[in-house]
């Protein structure tokens, strides 16, 4: 029982005279525990993504133990978990592949064991969409430890910013102006301590979407991985699950519309990255609350950038805690968001954020003036992207956001590879390079691939920008006049895949288009003449993935995740 007289989900495992109780009670002694120390106690599941292949959470081992110091002290049991882990830089083709294996894990984990309540520790890219999305699912009372950013990179006295950086100084390396032994030092200085990384990557995007959705203590997702306030935060959240479970604050509680529509307020207001779209789709899902394409480009319109953090802006994530986090950032919005929506805290979203400042108006622009006057980011539509593709023009070349230009087309990563940089490649400019084949399905798992190279020949030129289009994704914490997610993909015979080199291409931001210049009896005749490429896997859970994965507007969740339904009690049977 709760102080409040609930009874607790995990009573069912141990409470009763029968041979059941009796079984998991003397399993319970085997572990070292007596009586008095967990019966009646609320279960706290803490869902772990530590690995030591992943040095973005390479803090959360010990950062549990803070959790752990928590939940004692608030009179709950802890127990830890280990779940996957999604290490964006070292899990091939891509993490994404995996985000909804982890959220099958984590809804599985929670459901089947003696869980009342769940802390959920992670942060690198897909690994916060995938513990909340199952977490949504199982609907228990639950908090999110965001792993925080890393500190600021440094070389020779300059700020580095993982990601960003290294794009940028691959190309400067490609293109001659940097040495060999300039880009080995770079090396060791673009990540210097534990956490995510410390640009407005994917990361840092949907640790905010999850404060902002208020699955986090206020103020917890910028807290550099490594500053004692982050310690404290475990501790404290560790210490609040207990409270959510003696209240019965379920995290559907707190998941509503209004929630996912300030996420998406501030991932743009954050000019975050373009795959907050995919992830939030997915999230708003598994919560069954319908969020579409229609409403970032809606809500894109209304809400300046005001956040200066690269690669949209100038700071880092380091700069952008000391200048206010993500409190500060939200009382300027605060006007427009849904107050009165309860959080993890069990106040209301308005009170979260009394007392927010800005301290620095460089990193946080005040409203009148922001680093653009809309989110940023753009959903396109046309014959080349019947159910959309989205793009990040605040990080692109202006000059680029109205463009037509002849189509120079790859069809897979591996023809990329090995065609880009050919002398013979003919490509101009005002070229748009075309990438078909790195969807969902085709990519397999929609890899970061969409911040297509621009040829060495032309890096040569001085080219730093372009117009490029692929049914892929791209890192957070990449740039350039880059349309993504094209849906349907070319894989499923999306118009992607009918593409041909030399056919015009135009992007026009302003009117939210993307078409290739080509009658519709043209494309009929190409549609009719398209083979389907083979299945990209014949067996195991890529097989799974392929056979249930949806489009990138719907959110890449399986669809048998995704549907609503009832899942039956594991203690009725
Ligand atoms: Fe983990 Fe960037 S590699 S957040």
């Amino acid at each position: 029982m709760t102080p409040s007289g609930r009874r607790l989900r995990s009573a069912a495992w141990f409470e009763g005279e029968g041979l059941r109780a009796f079984s998991h009670n003397a399993r319970m002694r085997q572990l070292g525990l007596n009586a008095q120390e967990h019966l009646g106690k609320p279960v706290i599941a803490i869902l772990n993504t530590w690995s030591g292949i992943n040095p973005c959470h390479m803090h959360l081992r010990e950062r549990a133990q803070q959790v752990e110091r928590g939940v004692w002290q608030a009179g709950g049991y802890p127990v830890e978990f280990p779940v996957s882990t999604l290490s964006e830089t070292y899990q091939k083709p891509t993490p994404m592949l995996y985000r909804n294996m982890l959220s099958m894990e984590v809804e599985e984990i929670l459901r089947s064991y003696p869980v009342d309540g769940a802390v959920l520790m992670g942060g690198c890219d897909k690994t916060t969409p995938a513990l909340l999305m199952g977490a949504a699912s199982a609907g228990l009372p639950a908090i999110f430890v965001p792993a925080g950013p890393m500190l600021r990179g440094n070389w020779r006295g300059q700020r580095l910013a993982s990601g960003t950086d290294m794009w940028r100084f691959w190309d400067e390396k490609r293109a001659g102006t940097i040495t060999d032994a300039d880009w080995a030092e770079i090396q060791s200085g673009l990540a210097r301590s534990p956490g995510t990384c410390m640009t407005m990557g994917t990361a840092s995007t949907m640790t905010a979407a999850a404060e902002a959705l208020g699955l986090t203590l206020p103020g917890a997702s910028s807290i550099p991985a490594v500053d004692s306030a982050h310690h404290r935060m475990a501790a404290a959240a560790g210490l609040r699950v207990v409270e959510m479970v003696g209240e019965g604050l379920a995290i559907g509680d707190v998941l509503s519309r209004e929630a996912y529509e300030d996420a998406v307020r501030t991932v743009l207001a954050l000019g975050g990255s373009t795959n907050s779209c995919i992830h939030l789709i997915a999230m708003a899902g598994r919560s069954g609350i319908p969020l579409s394409l229609t409403d970032f480009d809606r809500l894109s319109r209304e809400v300046p950038v005001l956040a200066s953090v690269q690669p949209a802006g100038e700071h880092l994530m380091e700069d952008f805690h000391y200048a206010g986090g993500l409190r500060g950032l939200l009382s300027r919005l605060r006007d427009t968001l849904h107050l009165d929506r309860t959080t993890v805290t069990g106040r209301t979203f308005g009170e979260d954020l009394d007392g927010a400042e800005v301290h620095d108006p460089s990193v946080i622009r005040p409203l009148d003036d922001p680093i653009s006057p809309e989110g940023g980011l753009a959903v396109l539509r046309g014959n080349l992207a019947p159910d959309g593709a989205v793009i990040k023009y605040v990080a692109a070349d202006p000059a680029l956001c109205k463009h037509t230009g002849p189509a120079v087309v790859f069809h897979g990563y591996e023809d990329l590879r090995a065609r880009i940089d050919s002398p013979s490649l003919e490509v101009a400019e005002d070229s748009v390079i075309v990438l078909a084949g790195g969807g969902p399905k085709g990519g397999p798992g929609m890899p970061e691939y969409g911040m297509l190279p621009i040829p060495d020949k032309l890096l040569r030129r001085g080219v730093r920008d372009m117009v490029r289009v692929s049914d892929a994704r791209m890192s957070g914490t990449s740039y350039g006049a880059c349309v993504l997610h094209v849906a349907p993909e070319a894989h499923v015979g999306g118009p992607l895949a009918l593409v041909r080199d030399g056919d015009l291409v135009t992007l026009d931001v302003e009117a939210r288009v993307l078409r290739v210049e080509l009658p519709d009896e043209e494309l009929d005749r190409r549609r009719a003449a398209w083979v389907p490429p083979a299945p990209t896997f014949e067996r195991g859970y890529g097989a799974l993935y392929y056979e249930h994965i949806t489009q990138a507007n719907e959110g890449c969740d399986f669809e048998f995740l995704a549907r609503p339904g009832t899942t039956p009690d594991p203690n009725a049977r």
